[in-house]
């Protein structure tokens, strides 16, 4: 095994965190009796089947197998070194670390590159908003924003700046500072011009809006431009860094209050989102000019239940909005949508009507998802007109018969009849055709297969041997000397999966070292995730405290009988091969062995 930060070290930071709030961080954690449960980042759910135990410090998802302990899971999330994930531990429970060694903290090159970039991004975040704010440079660009209703505070909040109006200011800067122009067009920062291969600043006389990642690293700009110049926002390209499609704006700023709140409001443009932020919005996201993805929505679900869509009023605002309800309430979410008056955004709406009326009369009055589809279907259409109307209440049963709840279906149908003065009897039943013409479709709803298809994955039979060789580790790592009898009464014969005699060996590993029984501390110890893993989901099975004899005995016959079977297997066919040969002795000797094996099952 490589070189190694000591156990003691390892022990001294896992006891001074506690796994429940390192991963609290993530997900939303709910107690459920002695365990913690939520769901599970690192695959998309809707019910939850991930657990904590804060007792043995340990998680695992009970969906996907994901698994550890507080090292691993940290590794895992955020996609860092074990030796970083220590050193994060260490910091934030205060523990001195030695300094480690070069060989540990020798990076992979490309970790070291994403730094690189990280750290151009830092660099020039802190440079434009120097420029901003106190340069004549850019006074023209501050009174911009000062005209717009930008605050000093949302300035500094926001860390906006300044690029200044040249083809090379930054590319001069930077390569001066020892950054290689091939380097610079990797970030995006700089652009090569075909012809002469000479290189320009991608980002000339714009506002420029730091894009930060989840973790607080500033990895891509926007620039707005100060006057009419197409594009208005010029954004940084996708680099190693930065993808469009998984960074939400202010995420990072955000994260808190969505904790607290556990609301999340969504916003199409990130003026929005800082507008809000002004206006105590404090849990207040943006897409980057991008529609909602996948990613987005796992993000926002894994952090809370509640998401209220402001999206602008415009007929593109609202089929966004539409989209993104659907998406969001797919996943599980409870969706609500704020409305603006036509022609405005959440940022023009706060600047003419002011904050208060913000917090009240949008994000306070959103409308349930259906109220806002009833008002969507109306959009366009003339309601006098009878073709109109005959599509609209098509339109409204059809999402009708898609509520999961009687009273619900029956509150609007009763809305719909009233206002339509139609037979009550006669929607409710073209509602009930709607909905069995979708079911024969099969056009189930996916949550609803998905949860059928984990189910069934969880409850697949294993074979016995291996139920039995789990217990088996569940009561080792309990026991030492339980350990050492196994071994004993295995007879120099393995466990029948190779993960399981993996364990088992770096079981008997880790106390031959002279450590004590601790579940935690042996994932630790052991490098490999994937068994890392295995022993996370053996800890959660509850198993008895005490294994009898009898119970013992049971499982080792188990973990036996499935390799006498594989030689009896073995012996059958041998049997067969000797027949076809007419060598009769040799077949009615391996008939007796046969028989030998099966008596001693
Ligand atoms: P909007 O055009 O609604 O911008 O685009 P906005 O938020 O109202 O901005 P201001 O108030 O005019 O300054 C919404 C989002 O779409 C993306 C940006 O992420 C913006 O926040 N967008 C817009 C671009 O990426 N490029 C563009 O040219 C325009
Ligand atoms: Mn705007």
């Amino acid at each position: 095994m490589t070189e190694r930060i000591s156990e003691e070290k390892l022990s001294e930071i896992r006891h001074s965190v506690d796994i429940v709030d390192v991963i609290g961080e993530h997900v939303q954690l709910k107690k459920q009796g002695r365990n913690y449960f939520g769901l599970c980042p690192f695959h998309g759910e809707n019910t939850p089947s991930f657990s904590v135990s804060p007792d043995k410090q340990i998680f695992h998802c009970f969906g996907c197998g994901a698994g550890g302990d507080v090292f691993s899971f940290l590794m895992d999330i955020e996609g860092i070194t074990f030796i970083e994930a220590v050193q994060k531990l260490a910091s934030k429970g205060n523990i001195d670390l030695p300094t480690i060694s070069s060989s540990l903290k020798k990076e992979s090159a490309v970790s070291k590159e994403t730094k690189r970039m990280i750290e151009v991004h830092e660099l020039l975040r802190k440079f434009y908003h120097h420029l901003l704010v106190n340069t004549k440079d850019g006074q023209h660009a501050f009174e911009y924003l000062h005209e717009r209703g930008f605050t000093k505070e949302s300035l500094e909040k926001f860390q906006i700046g300044y690029a200044l109006d040249s083809w090379d200011f930054m590319t001069n800067f930077l390569t001066r500072r020892g950054y290689s122009v091939s380097f610079l067009e990797k970030t995006g920062l700089i652009i090569k011009r075909e012809k002469t291969q000479s290189y320009f600043d991608r980002f000339r006389n714009r506002i420029m809006f730091p894009i930060i990642d989840h973790k607080g690293n500033t990895i891509a700009f926007s620039g707005r431009s100060l006057g009419t110049e197409e594009p208005k926002y010029l954004n940084s390209p996708e680099t190693a860094i930065f993808n469009k499609s998984k960074i939400l704006y202010n995420f990072h700023l955000a994260r808190q209050s969505i904790r607290k709140t556990e609301q999340v409001v969504l916003f199409e443009g990130f003026a929005d989102v800082i507008s809000a932020y002004s206006s105590d919005v404090l849990n207040g996201v943006a897409t980057m000019g991008t529609s909602l993805t996948e990613a987005h929505v796992a993000t926002i679900r894994r952090n809370s239940n509640f998401v209220t869509i402001c999206y602008d009023s415009d007929q593109a605002g609202v089929e966004a909005a539409y989209r993104a309800a659907t998406m969001l309430e797919e996943a599980g979410c409870n969706v609500k949508i704020a409305m603006l008056p036509e022609g405005y955004d959440p940022d023009d709406y706060i600047k003419q009507y002011g904050k208060d009326k913000f917090r009240n009369d949008v994000i306070g009055a959103s409308l349930t998802v259906m109220s806002f589809k009833l008002q969507y279907y109306r959009r366009g259409k003339n309601l006098q007109n009878e073709g109109d109307q005959l599509l609209y209440i098509e339109e409204v049963l059809k999402e009708i018969s898609m509520l999961d709840k009687a009273v619900e279906r029956d509150h609007y149908l009763r809305q719909l009849a009233t206002e339509f003065s139609l037979s009550l009897e006669a929607l409710k039943q073209q509602q009930r055709q709607i909905y069995f013409a979708r079911k024969r479709n099969g056009e189930k709803q996916k949550t609803l297969q998905k949860d059928m298809f984990l189910s069934s994955h969880l409850n697949q039979l294993k074979p016995a041997y291996h139920t039995a060789e789990r217990h088996l580790i569940a009561h080792m790592l309990r026991s030492i000397d339980l350990a050492y009898k196994v071994q004993q009464l295995l007879q120099g014969n393995t466990f029948n999966i190779d993960e399981h005699q993996a364990i088992f060996t770096y079981l008997l590993g880790f106390y031959e070292e002279g450590h004590d029984p601790n579940p935690s501390a042996f994932i630790t110890f052991l490098q490999d995730g994937k068994l890392k893993r295995i022993v996370a989901n053996i800890e959660m099975m509850s198993i008895s405290d005490e294994l009898s004899e009898q119970e013992l005995s049971d499982y080792i016959k188990q973990v036996l009988n499935y390799q006498k079977m594989l030689k009896i297997r073995e012996k059958e066919v041998e049997e067969k091969e000797a027949e076809r040969q007419k060598d009769f002795l040799k077949a009615a000797t391996i008939a007796m062995e046969i028989i030998q094996l099966r008596k001693s099952l």
